[in-house]
């Protein structure tokens, strides 16, 4: 099985960017992590993560047919993007969104999300250790 994690925008800068809130990991420890996972569970990993929109767009489109299941911090996006929203489901991949911050606990502008309601399931404010549960609970779905 081939599963996509996809990071939105200003993930780039994890563990430089308020480490208070969103840890001191960079983003190639979370993938580096993520891909030695992948490879004890038997499963191909693809990593990408774009500050653009359309980018992320394009690499859901062309994982139609070529990817199991989709792992998504959409970042800011969650909260703005109806485009990102419809990609997903153009796909019809099933998809876990995941968020490194509680936002239950933040700012009212970020309760709302886009995805949830579509989501297969939504990991919030357990840091780059969601983005492993994520991966755990993705291959248990593929296999059941
Ligand atoms: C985030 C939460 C979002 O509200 C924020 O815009 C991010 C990161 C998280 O992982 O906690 O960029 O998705």
């Amino acid at each position: 099985s081939k599963i996509l994690v996809l990071n939105g925008p200003n993930l780039n800068m994890l563990g430089k960017r308020e480490p208070q809130t969103y840890g001191s990991q960079s983003l190639a420890d979370i993938v580096a992590l993520l891909t030695q996972q992948a490879s004890t569970l038997n499963v191909e990993l693809e990593h990408f993560q774009s500050n653009a929109e359309h980018l992320l767009i394009d690499k859901i489109h062309s994982a139609w047919h070529q990817v199991d299941f989709i792992i998504i911090n959409p970042a800011a996006f969650t909260h703005t993007s109806v485009a990102l929203r419809d990609a997903l489901l153009s796909v019809e991949i099933p998809f876990i969104e995941v968020h490194l911050s509680n936002v239950h606990k933040r700012e009212a502008f970020r309760h709302h999300s886009y995805f949830s309601d579509i989501a297969s399931g939504v990991i919030v404010g357990f840091g780059v250790m969601g983005y492993q549960m994520a991966l755990t609970a993705a291959v248990n779905q593929l296999q059941n």
